[in-house]
């Protein structure tokens, strides 16, 4: 295969090896993340194109591509960032890296959901600023979260790797979504409900659904004042699922207790709100930011693109 691959950022060596020994003929960009000129610019004569969630693959990148794109492999489970009308209109495939990164981005979101309800953050920056004096009562004290109820929205993958994670903390599990998922109703004894009960009875809420136009701003202030004063919000989907603004408000009154949040609503820019407040813990997008999982993304997502160029079927499309 001699094609030209346009690869938009730096991955993982494993995905580059199996561009290169396909033989295509493989551009990787540097700049982190590239300027859009450059994209464009770069993009020129590509039939495959690995992108990742922070380049916009639309009517304009396709068009500088030309007519020789065949496929878009984005490095990522999400794809709101590819412009699935643009791709169907002129023929290119759509991929994605789904099942890959699952436990690893549940890892994540556990890990934020701990930290933000034992306040590691707060308690953290006290300690390395030489602050911290004694043992204390009182000190730094937060909800259990054993034994609690987690209420998940989106019980896909990603979703159930956090459920079984929270049945290992004995939690309870609640979920909204679109679909019943019976397997983790059995296995999890996972209860299904409205959302507004969900927020309303949760001591956890997790957010584990793709951001589309049905769920942009699912979380705003309507949602955040039905949730509990004690109740503790997490976010490892993608950040306009939350009103960052609403958020920031409801977490400087107190009426939730805290939050974690990976994903922003307009990345890498953080709510300058939510950067003043001590009780939300704040992580840069690194849900599947494991060794051991980006390697994997990053030769799934170059093992379609070698797939379509190949004429055979991708292994996760996209399907739009
Ligand atoms: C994903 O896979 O969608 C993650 O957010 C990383 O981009």
């Amino acid at each position: 295969m001699t094609g030209k691959i346009l690869v938009t950022r730096e991955i993982p060596e494993a995905g580059l090896r199996v561009l290169d020994e396909a033989g295509f003929d493989v551009t990787v960009l540097s700049e982190a993340p590239p300027a859009r000129e450059k994209l464009l610019e770069a993009a020129q004569g590509a039939e495959g194109v690995l992108s990742t969630v922070t380049e916009t693959v639309d009517d304009e990148f396709m068009d500088a591509a030309g007519d020789g794109l065949k496929v878009v492999s984005n490095m990522a489970v999400g794809y709101d960032n590819v412009d699935l009308g643009a791709a169907k209109k002129r023929g290119v495939v759509v991929t994605n890296t789904p099942g890959v990164l699952d436990e690893t981005t549940a890892d994540v979101a556990f890990m934020l959901l701990l930290a933000a309800a034992r306040r590691l953050g707060e308690a953290e920056r006290v300690l390395r600023a030489g602050r911290w004096e004694w043992w204390g009562p009182k000190l730094f004290m937060g909800p259990d979260v054993w034994g609690k109820r987690i209420g998940i929205i989106g019980l896909g993958r990603i979703g159930q790797a956090v459920a079984r994670r929270a049945w290992g903390f004995g939690m309870e599990i609640v979920y909204h979504n679109r679909s019943r998922k019976e397997e983790a109703e059995k296995g999890l004894g996972a209860r299904r409900m409205e959302l507004n009960e969900l927020l309303e009875t949760s001591d956890f809420v997790s957010i584990h659904t793709p951001l589309t136009e049905d769920t942009h701003h699912l979380i705003g202030a309507e949602e955040l004042e039905k949730m509990k004063p004690r109740a503790v919000l997490v976010n490892t989907s993608r950040g306009p699922v939350v009103d960052e603004a609403a958020l920031a408000g409801a977490l400087a009154a107190g009426s939730i207790f805290a939050a974690g949040l990976d994903v922003y609503e307009e990345e890498p820019r953080v709510h300058p709100k939510l950067l003043e407040l001590e009780n939300v813990v704040l992580a840069p997008h690194i849900g599947s930011g494991s060794i051991e999982t980006r390697d994997k993304m990053a030769v799934l997502a170059a093992e379609n693109i070698r797939a379509v160029l190949g004429g055979e079927p991708p292994k996760s499309p996209v399907e739009g």
